[in-house]
């Protein structure tokens, strides 16, 4: 059964002996050149392999890895709800999801798409989802566009409730968030309106 068809993968929900699992297909994209979209594909299904792997054995809440194939992987099924989805009072979920991303990056692992929409909630606990953007690296840099995009994604109150558990468990945090200062009054990630260029 398909449960959702993103823009760049399809997950489905499966049982394999009887265990709850998804399997995410990155699909074919036409506007790429095959060969590129091919090793794209192959490359953001390995990283997303990766480091689920690697996060759950440093004890980081994310789906269970199954199988993993060129294009497909198999994990656990989260029978919970997007965080981006959840109406009323979040701060418990904001206070976790800066716990989270703390522990993602004091293991060197940027998201690269750390948003609301890739937090999954089940039995009032966390899932970060969605790796085939994340790197392991050890940058300030994209440590602070992982908090940047999550800053932008929910409101100021909701921030500063984020912002405040993260610099608690994350260990970089001074640097990263004068990186992230830097980040919000460079040019380059300045939130613009289109008329106003
Ligand atoms: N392990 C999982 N358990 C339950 N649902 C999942 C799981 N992984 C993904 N999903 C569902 O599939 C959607 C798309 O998955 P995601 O990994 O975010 O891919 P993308 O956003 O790149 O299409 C998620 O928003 C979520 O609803
Ligand atoms: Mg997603």
């Amino acid at each position: 059964m398909k449960i959702s068809n993103g823009a760049e993968a399809n997950v489905y929900r499966s049982n394999i002996l009887g265990i709850d699992c998804v399997v995410k297909v990155r699909q074919k994209k036409l506007y790429r050149i095959q060969s590129l979209d091919n090793q794209i594909r192959e490359q953001r299904t390995k990283i997303e392999a990766r480091i689920l792997a690697l996060a759950h054995s440093r004890g980081i809440a994310v789906p269970p890895l199954f199988l993993v194939s060129k294009y497909g992987i198999t994990m656990g099924f989260i029978n919970g709800i997007l965080l981006s989805k959840i109406d009323g009072n979040k701060s418990v979920y904001l206070k976790e999801a800066g716990i989270l991303l703390g522990k993602l990056h004091n293991n060197n692992i940027c998201h690269g798409d750390f948003t609301t929409a890739n937090i999954m909630v089940f039995e009032n606990k966390l899932f970060i989802i969605d790796f085939g953007l994340s790197e392991i690296i050890e940058s300030v840099e994209q440590k602070a566009l992982d908090i940047l995009l999550m800053k932008r994604s929910i409101g100021q109150k909701s921030f500063s409730i984020f912002i405040s558990s993260y610099k608690k468990s994350s260990k970089g945090h001074k640097l990263i968030i004068k990186k992230l200062n830097e980040l919000e009054t460079r040019g380059r990630y300045q939130q613009r309106s289109l008329q106003n260029i």
